[in-house]
């Protein structure tokens, strides 16, 4: 009976359900935070940032996807020194790590080790997407902290893959080949570099130096070779943007529209529409607006990957460190 009391006792501090497991919910900071709301004061300084610098949207998208396709939503890749996953080649130009201490130092502020920087990645990432125009989505929180961030963990998808190497990567992650397409669609937002697409798309196509990528529209090949990454080395660093120049900050569905015109700037997503497995669903996304609704859907399965909760891991002091 007392061992009995005692594990009802455990289930509803550390809020484990009966599997053991404790569960992420909605509104799990309700009424944690002093008189204050967590995910409105996570929203204005996304809002503020928005407002100064759009592009954060990019950078908190990849920062969600390369968080949380390494051993999960756990907040591995904020944390700094040797031989973090920060570090980690394919992180080095992640962008944002400054947006997620600027709320984890206002959060602290007001209710001191009470959110956990994973959940700060979630909410702001899901709240700079409805800026850029996105659909608004609810997520669930109670998200912990790991204890352990390695590069060798670090394992991402290459620019060139193809359409069946990116719908196993998501496999394994235990989403579907419609949540790919979908969490590709990201790139609706944000940059690469010349020195990613310069030897797949533009000069050296299938390993065959002077080769352009057939599947590039001509047009498109043409401009960037002449104008944004001629090839010479100085333009390794020049920037693509991967939707257009005048949607870069939009949240919609034009990315798809560009892969039907062979527009795509990485190979990774010019594959999707060559790929007959997923070509349908990219026509699907560009030709109705259902992006705009199932977005957010994929968002939320990618941001539950692998999380820690309940007792698990800590709730971290300063996001860049453990505590
Ligand atoms: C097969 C899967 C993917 C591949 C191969 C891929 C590859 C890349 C590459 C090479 C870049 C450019 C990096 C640079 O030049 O600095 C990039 C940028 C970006 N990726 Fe992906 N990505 C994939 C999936 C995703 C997913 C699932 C998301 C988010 C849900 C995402 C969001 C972004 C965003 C927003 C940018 C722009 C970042 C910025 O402007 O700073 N990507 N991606």
């Amino acid at each position: 009976m007392a061992m009995a009391a005692a594990l009802m006792v455990a289930v509803a501090v550390l809020g484990l359900a009966t599997g053991g497991q404790a569960q992420l919910q909605y509104g799990f900071y309700k009424g944690k935070c002093g008189a204050g709301d967590v995910e409105a004061a996570v929203q204005g300084v996304v809002r503020a940032r928005f407002a100064r610098e759009a592009p954060i949207v990019a950078y908190l998208l990849r920062m969600q996807f390369h968080e949380c396709a390494v051993n999960g939503c756990d907040g591995g890749l904020l944390i700094d020194g040797p031989g973090t996953e920060k570090t980690a080649a394919p992180n080095l130009s992640v962008k944002g790590y400054d947006l997620i201490a600027d709320v984890k130092a206002e959060l602290e502020r007001r209710c001191p080790g009470v959110v956990s920087c994973s959940d700060i990645q979630i909410l702001a990432t899901r709240d700079a997407v409805a800026l850029a125009g996105g659909q608004a989505y609810p997520v669930r929180t109670g998200r912990r902290d790991g204890r352990q961030s390695r590069a060798s963990d670090v394992v991402l998808p290459a620019p060139e893959n193809t359409a069946a190497q990116s719908v196993a990567f998501f496999g394994k992650l235990g989403l579907s080949p419609f949540d790919t397409v979908l969490l590709l669609g990201a790139h609706t937002v944000g940059a690469t570099h010349c020195g990613v697409i310069k030897n797949s798309r533009l000069y050296k196509s299938g390993g065959r130096a002077g080769a352009t990528d057939p599947s590039l529209d001509p047009y498109y090949a043409f401009v960037y070779k002449t104008w944004v990454c001629p090839d010479t080395p100085a333009s390794d660093n020049n920037v693509v943007f991967l939707d257009d120049q005048w949607s870069a900050v939009q949240v919609d569905n034009n990315y798809f529209k560009l892969l039907q015109r062979r527009r795509g700037v990485l190979a990774a997503d010019q594959n999707l529409y060559s790929d007959g497995s997923t070509k349908w669903i990219v026509d699907l996304l560009a030709n109705s607006d259902q992006f705009h609704l199932l977005f957010p859907q994929a968002l939320i399965k990618l941001g539950e990957v692998g999380v820690l909760t309940g007792a698990q891991g800590e709730v971290r002091r300063f996001c860049n460190r453990f505590n």
